[in-house]
């Protein structure tokens, strides 16, 4: 589903973000990406939703190369990625019910249908009963729990995180660990970049560590016994 093969990249201030990096992903698996502060790990996981472009190499997602894509033929992959972020950029004026519709509104579904699948995705995420809150008047974990559901509504075949723990308490992060793992189990491929240790070594799941722009180290599984 991923394959990143010899990417490099350079940004405009001349910062080498990522060396010649190849990489595999399979569709359905769940992959941690570690690595110190200044790796690579954001600009990785921005390569996979094409908000960055590699300056050299090819990043193929579902066999389109991201790097060839036309500006035209952007929104049409991204519908397919969720994304979701350390700070969760919800729209504070809305509510948890009009964030995740929204993502529906810009793709041209109808309204019975949008409301049919933002409340069904609202109740997998267990905020059946907030939908009428204002982001606001959520706690952290809740309002994660709303990015994970704006990056779903749309059925994405995979879905992308940077640090999505990074601001909640541990017990927080596992209870959003446990609904990725959930929605992993349903088929969607999972990317997730933490300095969460103790995850990462709890989860039990395919790790990726970045050094410098390279990858210096690719478990399939197994426990990650290595520090970051
Ligand atoms: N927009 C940008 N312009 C210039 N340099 C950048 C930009 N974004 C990142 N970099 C540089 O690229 C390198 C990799 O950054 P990146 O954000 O990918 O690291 P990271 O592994 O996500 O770090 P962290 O764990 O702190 O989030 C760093 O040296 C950084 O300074
Ligand atoms: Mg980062």
């Amino acid at each position: 589903m991923i394959k990143l093969r010899n990417v490099s990249k350079i940004y405009p201030n001349g910062a080498r973000a990522l060396s010649n990096i190849s990489l595999e992903i399979a569709k359905g698996e769940f992959v941690f990406l570690v690595g110190q502060s200044g790796a690579g790990k954001s600009t990785l996981i921005k390569l996979l939703y094409r908000e960055e472009i590699a300056t050299r190499g090819q990043v193929f997602i579902d066999n389109i190369n991201l790097v060839r894509l036309k500006p035209h033929q952007v929104p049409k992959v991204r519908r397919n990625i969720g994304v979701i972020f350390q700070d969760f950029k919800l729209l504070p004026t809305k509510t948890v019910f009009e964030n995740v519709a929204f993502a529906q509104h810009v793709i041209g579904k109808n309204k019975h249908e949008i409301k049919a699948n933002t409340e069904n995705i609202l109740e997998l995420v267990g905020l059946g009963k907030k939908k009428d809150s204002f982001p606001s008047e959520l706690s952290g974990g809740e309002q994660q729990r709303v990015c994970v559901a704006r990056a779903l509504v749309n059925h994405p075949s995979l879905l992308v995180a940077d640090e999505p723990t990074g601001n909640l308490d541990i017990e927080t992060a596992w209870g959003i660990m446990e609904l990725l793992n959930q929605i992993n189990r349903l088929g969607t491929t999972v990317v997730m970049a933490t300095h969460a240790l103790q995850i990462v070594q709890q989860m039990n799941k395919r790790v990726v560590r970045v050094e410098e722009g390279k990858i210096a180290e690719d478990t399939s599984g197994g426990a990650y016994r290595f520090g970051f």
